[in-house]
């Protein structure tokens, strides 16, 4: 049996933040999602998480995720007393405890595995990650004797110098015989630096304490406060970005762009500077993205090009060229070779292949049929001050310069607005549809002016 409890019930003192720690966002996702997503990869039969400060705000970011038990620490007096609220829950349980610290969020599912793995072939009561830091400041130093066994861990605050020399580094992450770990559990006392409890006390407690170095001690990098939060964010960037690097996409200026885990690039994708891949997205060989670019949620296909643009959830076909400087907002779907242009804002719309919205427009609740012509300044006016009406505009038609049209309303296909027009009803197919002034001309009228 495997139980996984994650510590989250500390404040975040070192964040200065009104939000708990584990509900800092890096890189698209809460930190507690980030461990909770390796914790739920192993499958647990159990799945714990202790809370505290503000644990309301918490559970309710986690509301649909009902495997998890939640368990409350109040007071907070530090990670042994965390989880030493375990102890009436696990009553009878037996079999494994992996403890995660709940600020440790780019740990890998296969480090975990490799962790289990190990700790059971030693049959030993725990087995903890380590890591050798350049820079250990901050994380608890891990003592072994010469067969590689770990005999204590010492906090950061409680080292002598000659401690704070050792750069084997406690990752806090712990698997724990249960059974074991709960003997010597309420034996921790708060006699050190900090007046806590602390979970790293059990260990020179144990009989075999056993540590696995992970390969890259990034992974197991903690936040405490918002420097290395940045640094995180960067460590995440540079991993992911590599990955793409090594696999077609072209990155111009790393530095200043960001992707996503969840996103996927196809091959011979140029990536400009200031260009931000959010959420998940796909997109496909051969695009152009940036520079100034922010696309989330949004599907892409071959052969797309995107210039100082936002597009946000929604799907866009092959060989389209957008920007410089539209607005593509949810639930649209554009279909191949399109072009949208500068200063466009589109919304909840359909446009049929190759259609053209070159300037100045605002297309909102609207089907556009194929080979459209919107004119620059074409506008729909989809809202009456209560509801959003439809527009729909048939293949082929062509809208003149600064044109309204008052939804609901339907142009056929093969439909002409004229410039300037207002259309308030639904034009049928073939037409010519015009509603403005007659122009009228004074002759000599600036001359007369001037005699009189
Ligand atoms: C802890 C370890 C340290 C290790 C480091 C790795 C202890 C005593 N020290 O130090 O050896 O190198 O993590 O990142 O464990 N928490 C609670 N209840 C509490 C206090 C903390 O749930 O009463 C939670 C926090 O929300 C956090 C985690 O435990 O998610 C770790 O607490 P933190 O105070 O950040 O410990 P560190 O000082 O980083
Ligand atoms: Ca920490």
């Amino acid at each position: 049996m495997l139980a996984i409890a994650i510590l989250a019930a500390g404040k975040g003192t070192r964040m200065k933040s009104s939000l708990p720690k584990v509900l800092q966002p890096l890189g698209g996702a809460t930190l507690l999602e980030r461990v909770l997503k390796s914790a739920s990869s192993l499958k647990p039969d159990r799945l714990l998480l202790i809370v505290g400060h503000q644990s309301e705000l918490i559970k309710e970011k986690l509301i649909k995720e009902t495997e998890i038990e939640f368990i409350t620490q109040k007071p907070q007096n530090g990670t042994g007393h965390a989880v030493q609220q375990l102890m009436p829950i696990l009553k009878n349980f037996e079999g494994e405890l992996l403890v995660l610290n709940g600020d440790v969020p780019l740990l890998t599912q296969e480090t975990l595995q490799k962790l289990i793995r190990n700790h059971r072939r030693f049959n030993a009561g725990v087995t903890l990650l380590t890591a050798k830091m350049k820079n250990p400041k901050g994380y608890g130093r891990v003592f072994t004797n010469k067969q590689d066994k770990v005999i204590s861990i010492v906090e950061d605050l409680d080292c002598n110098e000659k401690q704070l020399e050792n750069t084997l580094t406690n990752a806090g992450v712990y698997c724990f015989n249960w059974q074991e770990l709960a003997k010597v559990l309420p034996q921790l006392s708060n006699q050190n630096d900090q007046n806590e409890l602390y979970l790293t006390d059990t260990i020179s407690k144990i009989k075999i304490a056993m540590h696995l170095e992970v390969d890259d001690p990034i992974e197991v990098s903690g936040i405490n406060n918002r420097i290395q939060m940045a640094a995180c964010e960067s460590l995440l960037q540079n991993r992911l970005q590599k990955h793409w690097l090594l696999n077609g996409v072209t990155f111009i200026d790393p530095k200043s762009c960001t992707v996503s885990e969840d996103s996927i690039f196809g091959r011979d994708v140029i990536i400009e500077p200031q260009t931000h891949i959010r959420g998940k997205c796909q997109i496909g060989s051969n695009c152009k993205l940036g520079p100034g670019v922010l696309i989330e949620n949004t599907v892409l296909g071959n052969n797309v090009r995107v210039l100082y643009s936002v597009i946000n959830n929604a799907k866009i076909g092959d060989n389209v060229d957008i920007g410089p400087y539209t607005h593509i907002r949810p639930e649209t779907k554009v279909l191949d070779k399109c072009k949208i242009g500068n200063f466009v804002e589109i919304k909840k719309s359909k446009l049929g292949e190759g259609t053209k919205i070159n300037h100045l427009s605002y297309i909102g609740d609207s089907e556009l049929g194929q080979t459209v012509n919107i004119g620059a300044g074409t506008i729909t006016a989809n809202y009456d001050g209560l509801k959003k009406h439809k527009t729909i505009i048939g293949d082929n038609s062509k809208t003149g310069a600064n044109s309204v049209l008052v939804a609901p309303i339907i142009l056929g296909k093969g439909v002409t607005v004229g410039a300037g027009s207002t259309i308030t009803k639904d034009v049928p197919e073939g037409s010519l549809a015009l509603s403005r002034a007659k122009q009228s001309i004074i002759k000599d009228w600036t001359a007369k002016k001037a005699n009189d």
